[in-house]
C-alpha cells in the first residue's frame, strides 16, 4: 500500500483565525491529543507579530507546555528572523516560512511585496541550515487570490521555485481560499511540477466550496504523497477574508482509505481531536465560556 502523510496544520492554521482567546491549556491538551494520533509532523505554533494575530501570541507557552512524543516534530510558522528565534527558543523541529503567489495577498499578510518576503526567508533558510532544523516554505494563494482574483499558474511554479532553490526541504501549495476546482488545481499542478518534483511538494486545502477532496485525488493523480489538513475541518486565514476552514483530517484519512492508500493514523483518537478542536470554537464564539490567555 502507498503511504500519504497528512501534516496536522490544527492547532495553527484551525486555532489562528478565532477572535477569542483560547487558553493555553486547552491548545496544550488538543496538541497532547494529536501527539497518539501517529502523525509523523504537527503544526503547533506560529511566532508571528502578536499584533496581527493575537491568537498566536501564546505559541511559546504551548511549545513549554505539550508532553513531546518521540516520533512526532513540531513545527511552527516564522515570518523573519525574529520569528525563527523565538522557534528555535522554545525548541520546535521545523519551521515554516510562507510566500504568496500574488502581490496582494503578500501585501496583506505579511506588509511587503512577494519579492520583498523572499528576502526576508534568506536568513531564516540560512540559519536554519546551520542550526540543522528543515524549512517548509508556503505559497498562498495557488489558484484564486481575495485581492487579485485569479492567480496564473506560472507566479505559483516561480515562487515554489525559488522557495526551493533557498533549500525548504517541502514546498507546501496552499489553496487559500478554498474556491479551486479540480481542473485549475491540475493546470497549476502541471506548472509547479515543471519547477520542484512531486515528491517535495505538499497539498493545502481549504474547503470553502467543499471540492477540497477532489482537489486532493487531483494532486494524488499528479503524485503528491503528503497533505495538510486540521482536526475538525478548523481553519480559515485571518487575511483571506471568505476563506473557510482547512479540509478535515478525518475526511481526507477516510478518502485516503476508500482509494487504497495508508495513512497511518488511529482513527479513535482522531476523533477525539476533532471533538477537542470544535468544542474550543464553540467556546471561543460564546463569551461566557472565553479562556484567558495563559493559564
Ligand atoms: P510588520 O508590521 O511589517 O513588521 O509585519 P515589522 O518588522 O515592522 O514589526 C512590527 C512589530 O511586530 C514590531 O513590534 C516587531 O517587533 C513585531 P513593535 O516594535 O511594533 O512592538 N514583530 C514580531 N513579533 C513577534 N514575532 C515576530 C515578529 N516580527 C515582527 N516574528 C510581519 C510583518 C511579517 C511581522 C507581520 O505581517 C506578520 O506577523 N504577519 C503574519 C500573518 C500571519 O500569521 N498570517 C497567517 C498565517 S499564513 C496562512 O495562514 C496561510 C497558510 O495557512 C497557507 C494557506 O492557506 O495559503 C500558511
Ligand atoms: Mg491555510
Amino acid at each position: 500500500m502507498v503511504n500519504v502523510e497528512i501534516f496536522e496544520v490544527g492547532p495553527r492554521d484551525g486555532l489562528q483565525n478565532e477572535t477569542a482567546v483560547i487558553g493555553v491549556a486547552e491548545k496544550v491538551a488538543l496538541v497532547n491529543c494529536l501527539s497518539r494520533a501517529g502523525f509523523n509532523r504537527i503544526e503547533a505554533a506560529s511566532f508571528v507579530s502578536p499584533k496581527w494575530v493575537p491568537q498566536m501570541a501564546s505559541s511559546g507557552e504551548v511549545m513549554a507546555g505539550i508532553t513531546r512524543a518521540e516520533r512526532v516534530g513540531y513545527w511552527a510558522l516564522t515570518p523573519n528572523m525574529k520569528g525563527y528565534a523565538a522557534a528555535r527558543a522554545a525548541g520546535c523541529d521545523g519551521v515554516a516560512v510562507f510566500a504568496a503567489a500574488s502581490e496582494g495577498f503578500s501585501r496583506a499578510n505579511l506588509n511587503c511585496s512577494v519579492a520583498e518576503s523572499l528576502e526576508r526567508f534568506g536568513p531564516v533558510l540560512e540559519a536554519a541550515k546551520a542550526d540543522g532544523v528543515p524549512v517548509r516554505g508556503y505559497v498562498s494563494v495557488v489558484t484564486d487570490c481575495p485581492f487579485d482574483g485569479a492567480v496564473a499558474p506560472g507566479d505559483v511554479a516561480r515562487v515554489a521555485g525559488a522557495l526551493m532553490a533557498m533549500g525548504c526541504v517541502e514546498v507546501s501549495l496552499g489553496e487559500t481560499l478554498g474556491r479551486g476546482v479540480p481542473e485549475r488545481v491540475d493546470a497549476m499542478l502541471a506548472a509547479v511540477l515543471a519547477e520542484v518534483p512531486a515528491a517535495r511538494l505538499a497539498g493545502h486545502f481549504h474547503d470553502t466550496s467543499g471540492r477540497a477532496l477532489e482537489n486532493i485525488e487531483v494532486a494524488l493523480e499528479r503524485g503528491l504523497r503528503v497533505f495538510d489538513a486540521a482536526v475538525g475541518g478548523l481553519g480559515g486565514c485571518p487575511y483571506a477574508p471568505g476563506a473557510a476552514g482547512n479540509v478535515a483530517t478525518e475526511a481526507v484519512a477516510a478518502r485516503l482509505e476508500a482509494l487504497g492508500y495508508a495513512h497511518g493514523l488511529n482513527m479513535d483518537v482522531i476523533a477525539e481531536a476533532a471533538g477537542m478542536a470544535r468544542a474550543m470554537r464553540a467556546g471561543a464564539a460564546r463569551p461566557g465560556m472565553v479562556q484567558g490567555g495563559a493559564s
